[in-house]
């Protein structure tokens, strides 16, 4: 299977980073947003971003503009059918992803592999929903996309290993590193780290501490470079409340259970930095606690 062309669906905060390391790999990149705004948001930011590389030393100018030409945007879906791999990167909400692959099946060529970003809704269970559940894969970047090495790449039931092998060899070429998880509700690193950012904000909710204590607590205690608090805010608070439904849903433990403030944060439209408020006010522009 040879992949050249790339498809990416969602042009938020893991869509945007995702075309940024496939275009400097060298693919081309196709991308598509059910929102025009997200499209050209996401296109100025990767150019920010690329400049801010370029600033830095890590990558040349001329490496920046080529990555930048081989970035293309489209509002129709369906346009991403030519391409080798898709990778779906939409809102985590299971309903939106499931209608995503079903409007895209018919338009695919028939080696096409299909990819998710979800972190934390079943491969295969998704993978159902096509006509190729053994060319489907789990594909899990982590935010931000162009610093962070890690990629989990998670197998459906069904997953042939020559799906496997090429999505193996595509981590490779972004010159990231990839962990093999089982098929798992939220997977390794969500399974892991969504329950402390949880009680995190458990022990916000009984009173135990401030969101100052918390974040300098893990940060100066536990050596972690970001508070478990401003974590959230960082990954979205829609998307830890909709991580936490999975794992409470999918192992029927209560130590999933999400905590009430969270669901009320995002009641609220509270969802983090992506909406300027969060655990902390972002609209200052210095983040001040909310609590
Ligand atoms: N935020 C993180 O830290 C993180 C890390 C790893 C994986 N993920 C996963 O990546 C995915 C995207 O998360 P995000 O943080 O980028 O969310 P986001 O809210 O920043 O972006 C989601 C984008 O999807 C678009 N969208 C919604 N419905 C669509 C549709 N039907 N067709 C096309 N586009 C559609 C929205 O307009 C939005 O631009 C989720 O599955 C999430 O679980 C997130």
């Amino acid at each position: 299977m040879t992949i050249e062309k790339v498809g990416i669906v969602g042009a938020g905060q893991m869509g945007n980073g995702i075309a940024h390391v496939f275009a400097l790999a060298e693919y081309e990149v196709l991308m598509t947003d059910i929102s025009e705004d997200a499209l050209s948001a996401a296109v100025a930011l990767i150019e920010r971003n690329l400049d801010r590389q370029v600033s830095k030393d890590l990558i040349t100018q001329a490496q920046k503009t080529d990555a930048m030409k081989r970035i293309t945007t489209t509002p129709t879906l369906t346009d991403l059918g030519k391409t080798d791999l898709i990778i779906e990167a939409a809102t985590e909400r299971e309903t939106i992803k499931t209608a995503i692959f079903e409007d895209l099946v018919p338009h695919l060529k028939p080696d096409t592999i299909l990819t998710s970003n979800t972190s934390s809704i079943s491969i295969t269970r998704l993978a159902s929903r096509t006509d190729r559940p053994e060319k489907f894969m789990g594909f899990h970047f982590m935010n931000p996309v162009p610093i962070m090495q890690l990629v989990e790449l998670i197998r459906g039931i069904a997953t042939d290993e020559a799906t496997f092998k090429a999505c193996h060899a595509v981590v490779e070429r972004l010159g990231k590193t990839s962990a093999t998880a089982e098929d798992f509700p939220a997977f390794i690193v969500n399974r892991i780290l969504m329950p402390m950012i949880n009680e995190a904000i458990y022990t916000l909710y009984e009173g135990v501490g401030s969101v100052q204590s918390i974040d300098t607590s893990l940060k100066l205690g536990a050596n972690h470079p970001m508070g478990p608090l401003e974590l959230a805010d960082f990954i979205g608070l829609d998307t830890c409340l909709a991580i936490m439904n999975v794992l409470h849903d999918g192992l029927a433990d209560t130590k999933y259970r999400p905590c009430p403030l969270l669901t009320k944060y995002v009641e609220a439209g509270w969802l983090g930095r992506k909406s300027q408020r969060g655990f902390y006010d972002y609209r200052s522009g210095t983040p001040v606690p909310t609590r």
